[in-house]
């Protein structure tokens, strides 16, 4: 009956059984248009399932779209060349990525979430998963690009090994990232708040100065051509609680998962005093930029 009444594309693919993952692989493969969801024969799928999914996809829309609308100044940095191949570190949703393959230049993403690989793909561009604290390219990239990801790996000698390692000579590491400072109110208030309850927070952020950022460059062979730092002053399209939601996980990967959203409200009440509002009375972050092109030598 459902079929019959043709809401649905329904296609049948059959191939020889190999286990759950394999299954999901094959249907990720595929899958047609943005969003998509994969269910097995046993999965019970409840009636407001979609609808869920969506809510979650638009909650990332909003709250993290922002990231790549400031990328794009980034790119104009890396001034990507027709022929040059380039590696884009810690791609997240692919958009970036997608805009660099304009230039007609080769475009590989690497992300350690296959979520965004899968995302970054569904673009059409080459991505790959992977943890770039633990690269193993040589002498293939003619650029690495970043943008908004390396704060958030915290072994930044691991990331400048492998990024030396994976440039031509000559090549360009264009980068923008946190710098010291960033968010640094409400990063205060997470450690603040989860002692309060008696928790610790983990530290899962690195913001360098320009100062240490040029020595850890320097250590391996990657010599500054331009860099600078910048307050950014952001606004954050569904407020600080949002923003909590989306970013503040890794931070509170060791707290019970039903004291978060305590947690998250009680920061919101306090950085909302802490931290400057526009005349609508919506809170700006306060970020603070790192942004630099260093070459291989
Ligand atoms: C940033 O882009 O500066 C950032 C994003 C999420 C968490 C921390 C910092």
């Amino acid at each position: 009956e459902f079929i019959n009444e043709k809401k649905l594309n329904i296609r049948y693919f059959h191939t020889e059984n190999g286990g759950k993952q394999r299954a999901y692989n094959f249907g990720v493969e595929k899958a047609e248009g943005e969003l998509f969801i994969c269910l097995d024969s046993d999965d019970e799928y409840v009636e407001t399932g979609l609808e869920t999914i969506l809510k979650y996809w638009e909650k990332y829309e909003k709250n993290a779209r922002f990231v790549s609308d400031y990328g794009k100044e980034l790119i104009e940095w890396l001034n990507p060349k027709k022929d040059e191949y380039i590696l884009d570190l810690g791609c997240g949703d692919g958009v970036l990525t997608k805009e660099i393959s304009k230039y007609r230049c080769k475009v590989l993403g690497l992300d350690g979430s296959q979520k965004f690989v899968e995302a970054t793909r569904k673009l059409g561009v080459d991505a790959i998963q992977g943890d770039a604290q633990n690269m193993n390219f040589e002498n293939e990239f003619d650029a690495i690009f970043s943008n908004a990801a390396l704060h958030w790996m915290t072994n930044p000698d691991k990331v400048l090994e492998g990024v030396a390692k994976a440039l031509k000579k000559g090549g360009r590491f264009v980068v923008e990232m946190g710098c010291k400072g960033n968010v640094e109110k409400i990063e205060n208030a997470m450690f603040e708040v989860a002692k309060r309850h008696n928790f610790k927070a983990v530290k899962c952020w690195f913001f360098p100065t320009e100062k240490e950022e040029t020595e850890l460059l320097n250590k391996y062979g990657l010599k500054v051509k331009r860099m600078i730092s910048f307050s950014r002053p952001t606004l954050l399209p569904t407020g600080i609680k949002g923003w909590l939601q989306t970013f503040s996980a890794p931070a509170f990967v060791n707290i019970p998962k039903e004291m978060h959203e305590k947690l998250i409200d009680e920061i919101a009440e306090k950085v909302e005093k802490e931290l400057e509002k526009n005349e609508n009375g919506q809170i700006i972050a306060d970020y603070v930029r790192l942004r630099f092109e260093a070459v291989k030598e």
